[in-house]
């Protein structure tokens, strides 16, 4: 890893992966090309983080020798003996736009593998690396690599390898080196702006709107039920009693499916709190700066936050009257880490007939399960005790009846899927420029660092979430029907069928992904992402919601 040097003492250069230039996911070992490394081999492979191994990294030494502040004239490390294989394997990664990618002291350089000439039928391979190393004082803070010695591949030919290395002063500093891979450009693009002041706008707006509305029809039932309290039996047989009122003995009912109900909120509610807490670190500190970083403290979050997926999921599933809260428990810890775990494991597949180095190592996968079993399932127990004990009562401002009532006939745009499917389109909008930003950093490589902008969208996505499923919901109490819950948590979370079908979109026309190995990634990893987004929106959704019901039912006197 990055460390300050002392004159002459040996820098690494490391090579860690090639692959074609439109599927970045799509990484091979860079000597799984006939490549050839240098003479020297002092050190062995390097031992790779959790989030490194997960993400593929390959790291293998160059064998360059490479000294600190030591100019390298072109000196030929290597030579390939091109025969008929090696040559076909060279103009396939040619033809295939395939680049390779080093890191020195951190920092990473890429450079094309070749080249074709226009018709296509010679191909070139660059023979000669030189790179050019700024320093300042003991640190290195800057790294160009530049290709040259074009030469044709003949079969029945040796091709030497040449590098050479020479040393700059340079006034970056050591703390701004990762700087000059951002995009600034593109991030803080008048787009991203305008999309966050739009989004901003919106939020504005339909706080006002939801408020008022809510203010004034609430303030007219109450004015109209109180009004029919005094009516004596006779006018009220008379009286046109509706709305939602009339389901008070039922909008508490357990919701059908609790366990799994609850252990989607618990879930939910997991999810939001790793995105929050990731985001903060992310904001706090460069995560960029380190390969696979973000992974691990995700990983690392998301295993110290299973209390939180524990207390909710326990709780509301105590408060549905749930007796099978082992069970329960066991589906909440487990559901997302399932869920990615399955398509990692899909994925995997693929890539271990492909020999990607995306493939994951048993190792991982044993501390991956280790992860799991050791330190969420534990964690999580305890935050369902917890939930089961502090806030397991089922206190509801209204009984439940004991025999369900009918639910009406009502229009067609009432029901909850027409509701459901309508929900998501406001959340979807508010997000949707941001999803943009997203995915180009993780499908393209630009490296994602305005966590500031991403913050802002979350607690943005949140609020429109959170309002919009309570419209649905006091629109669905009106019609008389009490199948709230469920209905709440979909319509928020159809926010993620829509970033689903945008990711379509996405990959169609503004990716030039092919092969079945990248697109299966990217859809897999595309529709883990959605569920784990749609889980959280319907989480905050029903959350937010359920707020409110008990509010309403609190205010009115129901006899
Ligand atoms: C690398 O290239 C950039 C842009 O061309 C230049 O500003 C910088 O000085 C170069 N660094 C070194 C060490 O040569």
């Amino acid at each position: 890893c990055s460390k300050p040097y002392t004159d002459k003492e040996e820098v690494v250069l490391w090579m860690n992966t090639v692959g074609p230039y439109h599927n970045r996911q799509e990484t091979y070992k860079y000597f799984s090309l006939p490549f050839c490394a240098g003479s020297k081999k002092t050190i062995s492979h390097y031992h790779e983080t959790l989030g490194e191994a997960l993400q593929g990294v390959e790291l293998e030494f160059s064998g360059l020798d490479i000294k600190f502040k030591e100019e390298v004239m072109q000196t030929t490390y290597c030579e390939i003996d091109l025969d008929k294989a090696k040559r076909d394997a060279f103009v396939y990664a040619i033809k295939n736009h395939y680049w390779y990618q080093m890191y020195i002291d951190d920092l990473p350089i890429w450079g094309i593998v070749g080249e074709a000439d226009e018709n296509g039928e010679d191909h070139y391979l660059w023979t000669y690396k030189k790179l050019e190393i700024g320093f300042n004082g003991n640190r290195i803070v800057d790294v160009n690599l530049t290709s040259e010695g074009k030469v044709r591949l003949v079969p029945n030919t040796r091709i030497s390898m040449s590098y050479s290395v020479k040393w700059k002063k340079s006034d970056v500093k050591f703390e701004d080196r990762f700087d000059k891979y951002l995009d600034p450009s593109f991030f803080q693009h008048r787009i991203h702006w305008f999309s966050i002041f739009n989004s901003f706008m919106m939020v504005i707006f339909l706080v006002g709107l939801v408020s008022m509305i809510l203010m004034r029809t609430l303030r007219k039932d109450y004015a109209r039920y109180s009004k029919e309290e005094e009516m004596d039996d006779m006018d009220r047989d008379l009286g046109d009693e509706y709305g939602w009122k009339q389901v008070h003995g039922d909008v508490f009912r357990p919701s059908s499916h609790p366990l799994i109900f609850s252990s989607l909120i618990g879930s939910g509610c997991q999810i939001f709190s790793v995105s929050l807490i990731v985001i903060i670190v992310a904001m706090v500190e460069d995560l960029y700066t380190e390969r696979g970083s973000m992974l691990s403290t995700a990983i690392f979050v998301y295993a110290a936050t299973s209390p939180v997926n524990g207390y909710f999921g326990g709780s509301l599933y105590a408060k549905q009257g749930g007796r099978r809260w082992i069970k329960q428990m066991f589906i909440g810890a487990f559901l997302i880490p399932a869920m990615v775990c399955g398509t990692a494991f899909f994925i995997n597949f693929i890539a271990i007939y492909y020999h990607a180095s995306r493939a994951i190592p048993f190792g991982t996968m044993v501390a991956v399960c280790c992860i799991c079993f050791f330190v969420i399932l534990p964690l999580n127990l305890v935050g369902t005790i917890l939930g089961r004990n502090l806030s397991g009562q089922p206190n509801f401002p209204c009984r439940v009846n004991a025999v369900p009532r009918p639910i009406p006939e009502k229009k067609w745009f009432m029901e909850p899927a027409v509701i459901v499917c309508l929900g998501g389109i406001l959340p979807f909008g508010s997000i949707f420029i941001e999803m943009y930003f997203i995915f180009t950093s993780f499908w393209a490589y630009k490296i994602y660092y305005v966590y500031g902008f991403m913050m802002l969208v979350l607690v943005i996505l949140c609020i429109v979430t959170v309002c919009v499923t309570i419209v649905c919901t006091y629109f669905l109490l009106n019609a008389e029907d009490y199948r709230w819950q469920w209905t709440s948590f979909l319509s928020a979370a159809s926010t993620a069928v829509y970033v689903y079908m945008y990711s379509f979109y996405y990959y169609f026309f503004k990716t030039k992904m092919y092969g079945l190995f990248q697109t299966s990634f990217y859809f897999g990893y595309m529709a883990v992402f959605s569920t784990a987004l749609g889980i959280m929106c319907g989480a905050v959704g029903y959350m937010g919601t359920s707020a409110f019901v008990r509010k309403i039912y609190t205010n009115v006197k129901i006899d």
